[in-house]
């Protein structure tokens, strides 16, 4: 579809989309909050937001999409919240694994999915399997997920291979380095959204965000619509990305 096309006023280059839009989804809580309902509530309604931005993408013709879904320094959250929170996870992978296929999706985890209850486990591992020959749009969810374990785990990995006599130091670059992250294979966010208003990163793709531009908003996420992304899509538009040249005398 032509990414020009869409109900809004907001009319954005097709040749100047980003190839990966990565998102920190928050603000469930306190959108609840504000309604006078328990957290919960918003998580449900984030859901939603969350499927509708998806399929956004896909139309857009984004080929890559990374969503925040649960932060390995979430698990600190209440258990009742924690357990709501995995019951929603396994609702939207039954409802939506048909509608992956149908949409050429392929849907894959990063983070650490070994700290799921197992069920939840095969329950992605099976959806991981069964999209992996998907090739229009990759749904990265990162689960369990954090920035400094992923890049102290590479490290582990690498210290291994170093230590098997299978890597010499001095090959170790940061196209070697990456193969030990769980987004080898994915290239870097071009665009990063986070919502709520929270103006941090909170330990999200900490090697893999280093050329990203960032597109803050005070939008709670389950007020989030297509409208905001197409805004987030526009003002990344506008962006000159210099990866530290210069461009300009
Ligand atoms: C984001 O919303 C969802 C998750 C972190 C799982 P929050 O639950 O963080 O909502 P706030 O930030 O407390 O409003
Ligand atoms: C980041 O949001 C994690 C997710 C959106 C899943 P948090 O709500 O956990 O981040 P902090 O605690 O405000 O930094
Ligand atoms: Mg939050």
């Amino acid at each position: 579809m032509d990414s020009s096309l869409n109900n809004s006023n907001i009319i954005l280059d097709p040749l100047k989309l980003p190839q990966h839009v990565a998102i920190i989804m928050d603000g469930n809580g306190r959108w609840a909050k504000s309604k006078g309902l328990p957290r919960v509530y918003g998580h449900k309604k984030g859901a939603e937001v969350a499927k509708k931005i998806i399929y956004k993408t896909r139309e857009l013709g984004i080929p890559y999409l990374t969503l925040f879904a649960f932060s390995k320094e979430n698990w600190l959250r209440p258990k009742e919240e924690i357990e709501a929170l995995l019951e929603l996870l396994k609702i939207y992978l039954d409802a939506e694994f048909k509608e992956m296929e149908k949409n050429g999706i392929k849907f894959k985890v990063i983070g650490n999915k070994e700290d799921f209850p197992d069920d939840l486990q095969e329950k992605l591992n099976f959806v991981e399997r069964a999209t992996e020959k998907n090739d229009k749009m990759v749904l990265c969810m990162a689960l369990s997920y954090g920035g400094r374990a992923e890049i102290i785990e590479a490290i582990k990995k690498l210290a291994e291979k170093i230590k098997e006599g299978k890597i010499n130091p001095e090959e170790i670059n940061e196209k070697l380095f990456r193969k030990f992250l769980y987004t080898t294979d994915i290239p870097d966010p071009d665009l990063l959204i986070r919502t709520s208003g929270e103006l941090r990163i909170s330990n999200f793709l900490l090697f893999q965000l280093a050329y990203t531009e960032f597109y803050f908003t005070p939008v709670y996420w389950p007020d989030f619509n297509e409208e905001e992304y197409l805004k987030a899509l526009y003002s990344y538009q506008q962006r000159e990305r210099r990866f530290g040249r210069v461009y300009e005398f």
